[in-house]
C-alpha cells in the first residue's frame, strides 16, 4: 500500500473566521433577495374560492350568497376572470364573520403559549409559525414572540436578524429593564393578523444580563421579565405564541413562566424521547424551586406533546410512539405531523405550508401536511378557548 504524504495544512485565524462569516451573511443576502424577488419582502398566498370557504367551515354556495348580499369582501377575479380569489385580509374578514363564536370572548385576555423542547431541529419554530399562521386564518390576532437568538423565526418571516433588526424591535430592553412592557418592539408583518417581536443574535446578552441583574438585588425576579413585559398588551391579541431555542437558557425559563400553555414538539425517536425526559426533569425542577422560593404558583392551562416530523418509513417510529403514549397520556394531542418535503421545501424559501397559493409537487403530499397542520390547529384553538374559559370563570 502507497502510502500517502501528510503535508500540515496551515492554521486557521480567526480572522480567516470573520471573513468567511461575512461571506455566510452575504450569501444568506443573496438568496433571500432572490427568494423575495420582486418586492424583497414576502407575499401572503391568495386564497381560492374552495380554500375560503373551507376556512369559514361553509360551502362555496353560501359564500356565493353572502358575497351577493354584500356585506363581506367580494374577492378579485384573476387574469383570466375565470377564478375568484381572496387576499388574505380579506379571508380574515370572512373568518371573523362565520366564525365569530370561536373567537376571544370580550372578557378574556389573550392566552400565551411557549413552544418548548430543549432538543434541537424537533421543529419547534416550525410550529409556531404554522401554529400563528392557522390562528390567524381563523380570525384569531397573533403576537409571535421569537426567544431565541439564532432567530429562525424572524427569518421565517423574510427579515435579515444581523442586519434588519434593531435591539429595539427584540426582548433585549426588557431583560436589561430599559422597557417594562414589550410594546415598543412590536412591528407589523407580510401577514395580516400576525404581529412580531424578532429576534437577533444580541439576544444571548440576556444570559448575562440577567443572571447580573438578579446578583445584584436579590428580590429581582429574572424569570418574570417576559411575563411582566407582556401584560400590558394581553388585552389587544387573542393568542401570543414564543418560539424558544433548544436550551434550558435564561430566556427560556422565562417562556415558559410567562405561558399559559405549552406546546411540545417532539419526533418519535429513541434519542428525542430519551432528551424530552431530561427536558421535563430539568425544568420541573428549576421551576419548582424558583416558584416555590417566591412564596408563588404557576400553573399551565394546557401541556400539548405534538408528535412531529414522524418518519413513516423508519420501522422504529411505532416503538418509541408507544413509549411517548404511555408516558405523556393524554397529553399527546391525536394527530402526527408528517415528516414532509412540503415542510423542507417551503422552508427553503423561507415559508411554512401555508405561505404556499399553488404547490408545484404531489398535491396529495401536499394535501397530507396541510390536513396534519389544520388538525394541530383545530386542536390548539380548542386549548385556547377552554382557557379563555377558565379565565372568565376564574373572573366570577
Ligand atoms: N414535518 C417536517 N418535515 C420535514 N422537515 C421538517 C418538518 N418540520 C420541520 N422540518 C425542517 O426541519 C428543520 C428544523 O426545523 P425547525 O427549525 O422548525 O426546528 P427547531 O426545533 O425550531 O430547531 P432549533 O432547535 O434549531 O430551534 C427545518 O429545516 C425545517 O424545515
Ligand atoms: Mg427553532
Amino acid at each position: 500500500m502507497t502510502e500517502i504524504p501528510l503535508k500540515p495544512g496551515s492554521k486557521i485565524q480567526i480572522s480567516d473566521i470573520v471573513d468567511q462569516a461575512e461571506r455566510a451573511v452575504q450569501m444568506v443576502n443573496q438568496v433571500r433577495t432572490r427568494m423575495l424577488a420582486p418586492n424583497a419582502s414576502k407575499q401572503a398566498p391568495i386564497f381560492s374560492l374552495t380554500q375560503l370557504a373551507s376556512i369559514c367551515g361553509t360551502d362555496k354556495g353560501q359564500i356565493a350568497y353572502r358575497i351577493t348580499k354584500g356585506d363581506l369582501p367580494s374577492g378579485q377575479l384573476n387574469i383570466t376572470g375565470s377564478r375568484r380569489e381572496f387576499n388574505l385580509q380579506e379571508v380574515r374578514i370572512w373568518a371573523k364573520s362565520f366564525r365569530s363564536g370561536m373567537l376571544r370572548p370580550k372578557d378574556a385576555r389573550a392566552i400565551t403559549i411557549a413552544v418548548g423542547n430543549f432538543k434541537g431541529g424537533v421543529s419547534k419554530t416550525t410550529t409556531a409559525m404554522v401554529m400563528a399562521q392557522g390562528l390567524s386564518l381563523r380570525g384569531h390576532r397573533l403576537l409571535l414572540i421569537d426567544a431565541d437568538p439564532q432567530a429562525s423565526l424572524t427569518t421565517l418571516f423574510g427579515i435579515m436578524p444581523d442586519t434588519e433588526i434593531a435591539e429595539c424591535q427584540t426582548i433585549v430592553p426588557l431583560t436589561t429593564g430599559d422597557e417594562k412592557t414589550i410594546r415598543p418592539a412590536i412591528q407589523s408583518t407580510y401577514w395580516d393578523g400576525i404581529d412580531l417581536v424578532a429576534a437577533s443574535p444580541t439576544l444571548f446578552s440576556a444570559e448575562f444580563v440577567l443572571p447580573a441583574r438578579q446578583m445584584k438585588d436579590p428580590k429581582f425576579q429574572f424569570w418574570d421579565v417576559l411575563n411582566l413585559g407582556l401584560e400590558d398588551i394581553r388585552d389587544e391579541y387573542d393568542v401570543i405564541i414564543i418560539d424558544t431555542p433548544p436550551s434550558l437558557s435564561y430566556v427560556t425559563i422565562n417562556a415558559f413562566m410567562a405561558a399559559d400553555g405549552l406546546v411540545v414538539p417532539l419526533p418519535p425517536s429513541a434519542l428525542d424521547f430519551a432528551s424530552s425526559a431530561q427536558f421535563w426533569s430539568l425544568f420541573s425542577d428549576l421551576a419548582s424551586n424558583l416558584v416555590e422560593s417566591a412564596g408563588l404558583t404557576k400553573t399551565f392551562d394546557f401541556i400539548n406533546v405534538l408528535l412531529a416530523r414522524v418518519d413513516s418509513s423508519d420501522a422504529a417510529s411505532d416503538v418509541v410512539r408507544s413509549w411517548i403514549t404511555a408516558t405523556y397520556g393524554e397529553k399527546v394531542l391525536p394527530v402526527e405531523i408528517p415528516k414532509t418535503t412540503v415542510t423542507s421545501a417551503s422552508s427553503a424559501e423561507f415559508g411554512t405550508v401555508y405561505d404556499i397559493s399553488k404547490y408545484d409537487g404531489n398535491l396529495r403530499t401536499y394535501k397530507r401536511a396541510r390536513d396534519a397542520y389544520d388538525r394541530v390547529n383545530d386542536l390548539i384553538e380548542t386549548s385556547v378557548r377552554m382557557s379563555w374559559a377558565s379565565q372568565i370563570n376564574e373572573g366570577l
